[in-house]
Parts: structure tokens; C-alpha cells; sequence
């Protein structure tokens, strides 16, 4: 049986940035709101020490506020130097205005 946890209230996905950084089960996580759709990454950069929370949000993709590697998030997949590796994707569900991220 899958068990979910609530981990944020959709209000609190900054509506600046469409991110919101958020703690599940010891790591770091990133939400982000693809214009309804909500998605969840780990939210450190695998390339350095950045927080993917902290970059810039366009058209599905986030680029990171350090070295501007960019990542589409709905598949983790790196999409240009210099990120290679994929980010850590979580299952996302929404109940009323609650959002949940599946226990591993
Ligand atoms: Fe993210 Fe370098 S730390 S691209």
C-alpha cells in the first residue's frame, strides 16, 4: 500500500517563482508549479551546491541559480552543460489544498 505524506499547503508554492523547498523524510525537495501541475525534484543541484528552489522556472524547466545548468522537470533529464546527471524525481499527489509526496 502506497503511503503518502503531506508536505506543503499549495498556497505556500511561491507564486513569484513556482518553486517552494520543502523537507520529506530527511531531503531536501523542491515543488514546483507548472501552471496547475504540481511536480517534486530533489532540490539540490547534482552538479554543486545550489538549491534548485532558488532558480528560474520557465516552460517546464528549471536553471540553476549558480552555474545556470538547466534540468526539465517533469522527466529530471539534464538539458545542457554543465548538469549531466539526472535530478531524483517524487510522486506527487494533490487533495484539496494539501500536497503529498509518496513515503519511499
Ligand atoms: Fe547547479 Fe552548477 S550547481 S549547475
Amino acid at each position: 500500500m502506497d503511503i503518502w505524506k503531506p508536505v506543503a499547503r499549495l498556497a505556500e508554492i511561491s507564486p513569484d517563482t513556482g518553486t517552494l523547498r520543502v523537507v520529506h523524510e530527511g531531503e531536501a525537495v523542491c515543488l514546483y508549479d507548472l501552471q496547475g501541475e504540481i511536480c517534486a525534484t530533489q532540490d539540490r543541484c547534482p552538479h554543486g551546491n545550489a538549491s534548485l528552489a532558488d532558480g528560474y522556472l520557465e516552460d517546464g524547466k528549471i536553471e540553476c541559480p549558480l552555474h545556470q545548468g538547466v534540468f526539465d522537470i517533469r522527466s529530471g533529464k539534464p538539458q545542457c552543460p554543465p548538469v549531466t546527471t539526472d535530478l531524483r524525481r517524487y510522486d506527487v499527489r494533490v487533495e484539496a489544498d494539501t500536497v503529498y509526496l509518496k513515503a519511499q
